[in-house]
């Protein structure tokens, strides 16, 4: 029987042979092995979309066996990942047409092999036009006011002090069943570079916040709850952590925090399916959690929104003429598999950009200024090219309530600048800008947290102060001491020049920093070594600079540097798509650095004749071909 099905033949209801499954598999081999460009990954998208006809279960289980035999990731994680995100990615390749625009989208977010198509134009539509005069909010130079901003938190219930922190995983700390041996690096109390955070640590950096920002008027969280076990975490470990965190923040912190919904934030991991999309594996107990657990701080009005508009919602805060708007960016976001089940992407996935302008337009309306917090930044290669461009047409339309963007997602200390004029980067052009929080887990560098001086009559950034803990200082184990690590106004203000102290680290204050990282080596390394808090620090010299400083300037995707090199075969660690620590950091090992990794064990001829044989047999013995 066993023998009969492996090499029996798919037949359709209407009688006609359509294709062996031992033939289909050779095929898919042999287009992986061609897979080296845009074209050929097209090819490769043939014998898929044949695959995930089949059913969600053939794909995931084919997607397993060839990761566990090319020894892509450990065998737990291969089949977790394809187990938990296979029905999503076989989902999309049922639905789209081959050769069309979505699939090469596609070959661009799985498998790196494409760029992403030209932009899709789409006029973004606005209620009013911009007011001839529009209102001026002056500095009249009263003392700041504190906003606390975390971000990436991660934390990871399962943390295990005494565990192994040196594993063969995307995290360690914990205690996985297929850890054989001694003990060989036992997990602290507080953390590890190889782990996620442990609660304890996430107590720690909560007191902190409590002690350096005692007198904030509030708090922003810009997502990413959950640990980047990515392929053990299912909706119930998902629910619970979310619900872990929020009671957390209730107990310690002080004041409110404004939260924004993560990519690591649902299960599979990135997955966020349009209120459209044709499933059972919703997002919307993410949004009844976040709802739930917010509603304390945001209001029954604002998570009552949230609930309704895919994790989006804005609030007015209470005595301030300013407005927090909270969007869910994961319908932006490359990585979403739920996204490509259309030949015809819509321009506004769940309505987020119509959300923004409609909050933005009711911010102009009553004279108040705006912030926008989420977590992907809308300038990274992680934003779609056309949905960055929509929201820079806001960003232009708004720029004058606009006083301020809030993201996380990099794990890095950065920021993102927008211009009136694209084609003419100057500081008189600079118009908008976006600061991007480092994380707590220090998987990424030393666990940070930010704290900004705020102006109360324009609610501009005066100073962005980055405070950390050391995770290899001696007595962080006994008990993490936070520190102030630098205050961006003292640190940067003098190598800008003419600061005033009613000045704002404004757009053009930025971009008059990266006039200065072009001129000033040392000035570009200081910025570079704190990108990771003084942790894990990647050197950077050459067109790594050019590139970082292109990045900064680009708050709209299609004008960052981040751009896959077709044909290129890389390795995990060398991913000219997405920097070494942007994937590795925020995907800890889902489908595309499985799918990367897989690429690169092709080219390095690693899927010859006898793996493919050794394939089809273990296929054959799961009674699968
Ligand atoms: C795959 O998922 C199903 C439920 O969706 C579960 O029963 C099964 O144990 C999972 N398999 C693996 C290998 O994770
Ligand atoms: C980590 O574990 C591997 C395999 O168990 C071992 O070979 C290696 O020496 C360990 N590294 C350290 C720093 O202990
Ligand atoms: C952290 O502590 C180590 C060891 O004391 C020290 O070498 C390093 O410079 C410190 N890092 C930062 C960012 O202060
Ligand atoms: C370059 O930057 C360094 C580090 O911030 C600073 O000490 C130095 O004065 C700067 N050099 C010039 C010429 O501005
Ligand atoms: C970096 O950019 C400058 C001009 O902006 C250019 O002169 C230089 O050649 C570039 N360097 C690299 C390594 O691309």
């Amino acid at each position: 029987m066993k023998f009969a099905l492996s090499f029996g033949l798919g037949i359709s209801f209407l009688g006609f042979v359509l294709f062996s499954k031992a033939d289909l598999l050779d095929d898919i081999l042999s287009s992986l092995r061609n897979a080296v460009d845009c074209e050929s990954c097209h090819s490769l998208l043939i014998p898929l979309k044949t695959l995930a006809n089949q059913g969600d279960n053939d794909f995931s289980e084919t997607f397993t066996t060839i990761c566990q035999t090319l020894k892509l990731d450990d065998n737990d994680v291969c089949a977790g990942t394809f187990n938990l995100t296979g029905p999503v990615l076989a989902h999309s390749l049922r639905q789209f047409t081959l050769q069309s625009n979505t699939a090469t989208k596609f070959c661009y977010a799985a498998f790196g092999l494409c760029s992403q198509p030209p932009i899709t134009l789409f006029k973004v539509p606005f209620p009013k036009r911009a007011p001839v005069n529009p209102k001026n909010f002056v500095s009249q130079g009263k003392p700041p006011f504190q906003v606390v901003h975390f971000s990436d938190v991660h934390v990871d219930r399962q943390y295990t002090v005494g565990s192994d922190a040196n594993c063969t995983k995307g995290i360690c700390c914990r205690n996985f069943a297929d850890h054989v041996g001694p003990v060989t690096e036992p997990a602290g109390p507080f953390g590890n570079l190889h782990c996620d955070s442990p609660p304890d640590l996430a107590d720690s950096m909560l007191d902190a916040i409590n002690q350096f920002g005692s007198h904030a008027k509030f708090s922003i969280f810009t997502g990413d709850v959950v640990e980047r076990a990515t392929w053990l975490v299912d909706k119930p470990e998902g629910e619970a952590d979310l619900a872990a965190w929020n009671s957390q923040m209730a107990a310690k912190v002080g004041s409110p925090v404004y939260g924004a919904i993560g990519n690591h934030d649902t299960s599979p991991v990135n997955a966020f399916p349009r209120t459209d999309t044709q499933t059972t594996l919703n997002a919307q107990w993410v949004f009844n959690i976040q709802s739930a657990g917010w509603r304390q701080w945001i209001g029954a009005a604002a998570a009552t929104e949230l609930d309704h508009t895919s994790g989006s919602y804005a609030v007015v805060v209470p005595g301030l003429d300013l407005r927090v708007i909270s969007i869910n960016t994961q319908y932006w976001y490359p990585q979403n598999f739920w996204l490509y089940d259309t030949d015809n992407m819509p321009v506004d996935p769940n309505g987020i950009l119509a959300f923004m302008v409609r909050q933005l337009q009711a911010s102009e309306d009553a004279g108040q200024r705006a912030w926008i917090i989420g977590h992907i930044p809308a300038g990274k290669a992680d934003a779609f090219h056309d949905q960055s461009n929509y929201y820079d047409q806001i960003v232009q339309r708004y720029k004058n309530t606009i006083a301020g963007h809030f993201f996380g997602h990099s794990h890095k200390d950065q920021f993102e600048i927008a211009y009136s004029d694209w084609n003419n980067q100057v500081a008189e052009t600079a118009d908008s800008v976006a600061l991007i929080c480092p994380a707590l887990t220090p998987s990424s560098g030393n666990p940070s947290f930010k704290l900004y001086d705020i102006d109360p009559d324009t609610f501009e950034v005066m100073d962005a102060k980055v405070f950390i803990t050391n995770i290899t200082d001696p007595q962080f184990q006994i008990k993490p001491t936070w520190e102030l690590y630098y205050s961006a106004r003292e640190s940067y203000g003098p190598l800008v020049g003419n600061l005033s102290p009613k000045d704002s680290l404004s757009p053009a204050f930025w971009h008059r920093l990266t006039e200065v990282f072009e001129a000033n080596d040392t000035a570009f390394q200081l910025w570079n070594t704190r990108l990771s808090r003084g942790g894990d620090v990647s050197p950077c010299t050459g067109s790594c600079i050019n590139t970082t400083i292109c990045d900064q300037r680009a708050l709209r995707s299609q004008n960052s540097c981040d751009m896959p090199s077709p044909g290129i075969s890389f390795r995990r660690s060398e991913s000219p798509f997405f920097p070494k620590a942007d994937h590795v950091d925020c995907e800890g090992g889902g489908v595309y650095s499985l799918f990367s990794s897989l690429l690169s064990k092709i080219a390095a001829g690693e899927l010859g004749p006898d793996t493919a044989a050794l394939i089809r047999r273990i296929l054959s013995r799961e009674e699968y071909l």
